[in-house]
């Protein structure tokens, strides 16, 4: 049985933030950003905009592209760290959105990497019989629990959301492997101190002390991206008997230029083989593979019968890999 990626959609907010403004908020420079980071604008959502929003509008677009009628799906997965709620799920309101009353819905926690997450649990839903059509969304507004006075993080993020529709059937874009990695061992390296059990919302010291704003030991993470971004890369080369110079596209989790180019190095794979659009979108966490999967394909950047490797990272630490052939 072949799974077949048959649709791919994303929605971004239209506010653009640049670095030039960012200089007006915090003491940085576009040249700071730039060099570091690779980033020169992110999305930012505005009023009456959220997760599900962005969610829904990148659902509609995959499975417009796919055909599927959103009743004719079984399944709907959704991966965030700024759900709209604690509960319910994201997943659920976006069910109700798109009036896909006979899926399943749930969200995944699984930051940067939920949506290869996501895809690794549609794809054993799907050998195993269990579904037919599954929709899988990343969706991110980062920009709310970001902190507008720290230099180090709020120049990193932005909002959007990216969305793919599989199906178990024959045919082109097919899905080959999945593979998923977790080291809990530095959970405490990048995530958000407040607004869950630990540290409730409710409690006032959580605010006073700033802690519902995402966390993050920069350099530290750097140096566990990179090597976890290869050994991801490897393993899906591996379980699938290529090697780096079969990639045809490299899309990885858009976190920073120079995560990217070093993982790219280790691996060989050289500018030319691989799809980027930081500078235009920052970090959008989970959705910024989906969003740039949807880029690739509707520019036709992909090759027919080309390998594509999507590799990620991200708190937790959560990982992982997924390799299609196009
Ligand atoms: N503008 C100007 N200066 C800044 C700045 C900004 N936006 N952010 C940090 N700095 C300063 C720091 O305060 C520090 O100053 P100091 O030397 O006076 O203390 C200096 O720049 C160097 O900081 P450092 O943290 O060593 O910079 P870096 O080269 O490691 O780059 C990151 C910082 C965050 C860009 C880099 O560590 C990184 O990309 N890490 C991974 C982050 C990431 O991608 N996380 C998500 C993973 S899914």
């Amino acid at each position: 049985m072949n799974i077949r990626i048959t649709g791919t959609g994303s929605a971004l907010p239209g506010r653009i933030l640049t670095n030039a403004e960012l200089e007006t908020l915090v003491d940085t420079s576009d040249e700071w950003i730039t060099t570091r980071t690779g980033i020169k604008e992110r999305r930012i959502a505005g009023e009456g905009e959220y997760t599900s929003t962005f969610a829904a509008e990148a659902g509609r677009n995959a499975l417009a592209m796919a055909g599927v009628d959103p009743r004719e799906l079984d399944l709907i997965i959704l991966s965030t760290v700024t759900p709209d709620f604690p509960f319910p799920s994201t997943a659920c309101i976006v069910q109700d959105m798109l009036g896909a009353v006979n899926a399943t819905a749930f969200d995944i926690s699984a930051a940067c990497s939920g949506f290869i997450y996501g895809l690794s649990v549609a794809e054993k839903y799907l050998r195993s019989g269990s579904a037919k059509k599954i929709l899988i969304i990343g969706s991110e507004v980062l920009s709310r629990i970001v902190n507008w006075k720290d230099r180090n993080t709020c120049v990193l993020f932005g909002d959007g959301a990216g969305a793919v529709v599989l199906e178990a059937s024959e045919g082109n874009h097919q899905l080959c492997s999945t593979h998923t990695f977790s080291n809990g061992a530095h959970w405490n390296l990048l995530y958000q101190p407040g607004s869950g059990s630990r540290h409730p919302a409710t409690d006032s010291r959580t605010i006073d002390g700033e802690m519902l704003h995402i966390t993050m030991e920069g350099n530290e993470v750097f140096k566990h991206a990179v090597r976890a971004m290869e050994e991801a890369s490897l393993k899906a080369l591996e379980a699938n008997g290529l090697v780096a110079d079969d990639i045809s596209l490299l899309i990885p989790h858009q976190a920073n230029r120079r995560i990217i180019d070093a993982t790219a190095k280790r691996l060989g794979i050289e500018a030319d083989r691989q799809y980027t659009n930081l500078h235009r979108y920052g970090n959008t966490s989970s959705a910024s593979i989906p969003i740039a999967l949807d880029e690739a394909n509707r520019l036709n950047v992909i090759k027919p019968g080309g390998k594509v490797l999507l590799v990620a990272f991200g708190g937790g630490f959560a990982y992982g890999s997924a390799l299609i052939t196009w």
